[in-house]
């Protein structure tokens, strides 16, 4: 298993080019189930998690091919319906197929994902909304089973909770059910906007995406079509961090400023200086000490929780108390135990982490547990004193793209071992 070695102290230095969003190119891809044409996405992220997708895929029926960031699909048809617990258990972004399937084949099986790292995440707003569509949901052997053999009907759905990965899989199924669909509480975020742009390049008939209120006409068929996938917003904003927390002079290009507004506004209020020369870049500058600075978490357009362990990093590093409060997931701080062993003041109390600062971080040996939690590792050890030796990089993996290559090009002191 790889490890990142990160020798602390280096303050960063230099430019840091943003990937394609893995959140947004997920449901993109298994949006190409939809229609027997080519769908060509260009700006794929090369991530763990994307290889996954493009497995599961392929087992469905769809010929992929790769070259550099381009990824075109091709499903002339469903051969198996199907996600099985190997890939599920790896991925919980595998249930994004269930819409696709039922609204192109008629059925799905997809194993139900159990529990993971930052809390129980159940499907059950994906399949109740199925079930509205007109979808029959049975569960059995771990699997939940969706059938519409005379395909979905158009209706309306309340969600219960905002969900990113529902919004989107009842989109998927929507777009091509008999009539009107109307999806109220929706998810607002710009990957649910970036998905809602390739399905009405191949033909959908969408509108309100990004509101939380999302209409949807169904059509009888889609077509083929060729997609850019957006900026992924928590590596930029994952980057910002990493230029704040050692008082680093960094500009990240290729990002959608927009996208980063909640991050960069409390940044602002932490004290630390942010230029935005334009609509995709961040310059980040050295400016004296950070203040602490309370942060909730929120869907979009609010602080993202993908950034709440990186931003817990960063609140080590401030002076003053903080505190940061976990609302989407109940177990979203694995986090705080290693960053408090490298020296951090953390008190955990339910969704609530109080933060005292600053504290003197020193290197140590420590484990990532869940993609963002390993971000935030990342981050300390950039500033720690010493060497950091983080174990289970993989979980990186799953989401960053060469993010060692990327801070070692600014300065940073960090390798990859096996
Ligand atoms: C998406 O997960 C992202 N994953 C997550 O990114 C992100 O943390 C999360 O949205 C929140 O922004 C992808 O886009 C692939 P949710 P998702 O459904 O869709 C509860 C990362 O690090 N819920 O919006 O699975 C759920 O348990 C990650 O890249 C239900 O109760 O999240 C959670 O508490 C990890 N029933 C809350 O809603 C449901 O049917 C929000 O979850 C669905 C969700």
């Amino acid at each position: 298993m790889d490890k990142f070695v990160i020798e602390g102290g280096a303050k960063l230095h230099g430019t840091i080019p943003t990937s394609g969003s893995k959140n947004s190119a997920l449901p993109a891809l298994a949006a190409a189930l939809l229609t027997e044409d080519k769908v060509v996405l260009k700006r794929v992220p090369r991530v763990r998690d994307i290889r996954t997708m493009e497995r599961l895929l392929q087992d469905i029926g769809s010929y992929i091919t790769v070259e550099n960031e381009q990824v075109t699909l091709e499903t002339p048809r469903i051969v198996s319906p199907e996600a099985p617990y190997e890939l599920v258990k790896t991925m919980r972004a595998s249930s994004l197929v269930l819409g696709p399937l039922v609204a192109r084949a008629g059925r799905a099986r997809v194993s139900l994902p159990g529990g993971c790292a930052i809390g129980a995440r159940p499907i059950d707003q994906h399949l109740s909304g199925l079930q509205l569509l007109g979808a029959q949901i049975s569960q059995e052997h771990g699997y939940v089973e969706a059938a519409a053999p005379n395909g979905l009907k158009g209706t309306r759905i309340v969600f219960d909770r905002i969900t990113v990965t529902g919004t989107e899989d009842i989109l998927m199924a929507a777009v091509l059910a008999n009539g009107e669909t109307v999806i109220e509480n929706a998810a607002r975020e710009p990957e649910v906007v970036d998905l809602a742009n390739l399905l009405l390049k191949m033909g959908a008939k969408i509108t309100g995406a990004g509101t939380s209120v999302i209409r949807i006409e169904g059509v009888a068929k889609l077509h083929g079509a060729e997609h850019e996938i957006i900026a992924d917003r928590i590596e930029a904003g994952t980057y910002v961090l990493a230029a704040a927390i050692t008082g680093g002079d960094v500009t990240i290009t290729g990002c959608v400023a927009d996208h980063l507004g909640a991050l960069t506004a409390k940044l602002a209020k932490a004290g630390v200086r942010i230029l935005q020369p334009d609509d995709t870049t961040i310059h980040v500058l050295p400016d004296g000490a950070i203040h602490a600075a309370d942060m909730s978490t929120e869907e979009y357009p609010g602080f993202a929780t993908d950034l709440q362990a990186q931003y817990m990093a960063l609140m080590t590093q401030a002076n003053g108390i903080s505190i940061v409060k976990e609302t989407i997931f109940e177990n979203r701080f694995m986090h705080a135990q290693e960053l408090m062993r490298m020296g951090a003041n953390i008190r955990l109390d339910g969704r609530e982490a109080i933060v005292a600062g600053r504290s003197n971080l020193s290197g140590a040996g420590v484990i990532a547990s869940d993609l963002r939690a390993s971000a935030s590792l990342v981050l300390a050890a950039l500033v720690a004193k010493g060497e950091t030796v983080i174990d289970r990089v993989y979980h990186i993996d799953r989401g960053y793209e060469n993010i060692e290559g990327k801070l070692a090009a600014v300065g940073a002191n960090i390798r990859r071992v096996e």
